[in-house]
């Protein structure tokens, strides 16, 4: 009997790539990233490909440049294709000036449909608050709502996962702060097609799952590091922590499954916040 075809694919988020020899809370996130893909390439070598969602430079919004540059180097040396969106850490601009206009939609933000069997993977950029260099919260615009009902309306007859930087569903802690703003327009559109089995996000640095408004949402600590945050809005983060976290994402007809891959530090605590 033949194993059924099922898509593999993995998702890093919040990179928060710096400079040479530059270090964010310490930590030295371009060689974080280098073990994050050396582990991808020694234990997920068969996946369709990687997702990067967002946050991938630190301080892309104040100007950084050379962040773009090492993630370019960096990522060609994965084995698996690479599919990129941005977070509100980074320059749209500038992103596109070291990626290329063609990683555009004809949205004009970093949007993105990957077909791969039987399953179509949507990436949304989240970073499209008008006149908002950089606010932490997300927005997606009414022209990106649209996009995607078109996309998914193509896409009838397969599941879909969509994979954005914000998450969109309340995690009722102080995160929300900084939330997806019009997540129920997203829910909205999505309810649309029917077999959407998962949304799944970075930004908020821990891990969680939920099902919001009849559709399966979930977040991923990423590859800077692990918050703990109080079930309180109006309690503060904790403490930062590791481990570097990626998700990765199995797919066939009946069964659409996420396992986390804590790939680095599991259990060491930085700095209190
Ligand atoms: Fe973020």
């Amino acid at each position: 009997m033949t194993a059924p075809e099922r898509l593999k694919f993995i998702v890093l988020s919040d990179l928060h790539l710096v400079g040479e020899d530059e270090t964010s809370k310490g930590l030295d996130t371009f060689v974080r990233l280098e073990k994050g893909i050396a582990a991808i390439n020694a234990r997920h070598a068969d996946a369709d490909f990687v997702v990067l969602a967002g946050d991938l430079a630190d301080l892309g919004f104040r100007g950084e440049e050379a962040p773009y540059h090492r993630l370019k180097a960096a990522v060609s040396a994965l084995t698996v294709p690479c599919h990129i969106t941005i977070g509100n850490h980074d320059s749209r601009d500038l992103y596109v000036k070291v990626f290329g206009e063609t990683e555009r939609a004809g949205t004009g933000y970093i949007d993105k449909v990957i077909d791969a069997k039987g399953y179509r993977v949507i990436l949304l950029d989240s970073v499209t608050a008008p006149g908002a260099e950089h606010s932490h919260g997300g927005q997606l615009a009414p022209s990106q709502l649209d996009w995607l009902a078109q996309r998914l309306d193509e896409a009838a007859d397969r599941p879909v996962v969509v994979v954005l930087h914000h998450h969109a569903n309340p995690l009722l802690t102080k995160v929300d702060r900084i939330i997806l703003e019009n997540g129920k327009a997203l829910a909205d559109v999505l309810n649309r097609h029917g077999d959407v089995r998962q949304v799944i996000a970075g930004h908020v640095h821990y891990t969680s799952t939920a099902i919001w408004h009849g559709l399966p949402f979930t977040t991923l600590a990423g590859g800077h590091y692990n918050v703990t945050v109080p079930l309180d809005p109006e309690a503060a983060i904790d403490q930062l922590w590791g481990p570097a976290q990626m998700a990765v994402v199995l797919g066939d007809a009946d069964l659409t499954l996420v396992h986390f891959d804590n790939y680095l530090d599991g259990n060491i605590v930085l700095e209190n916040a």
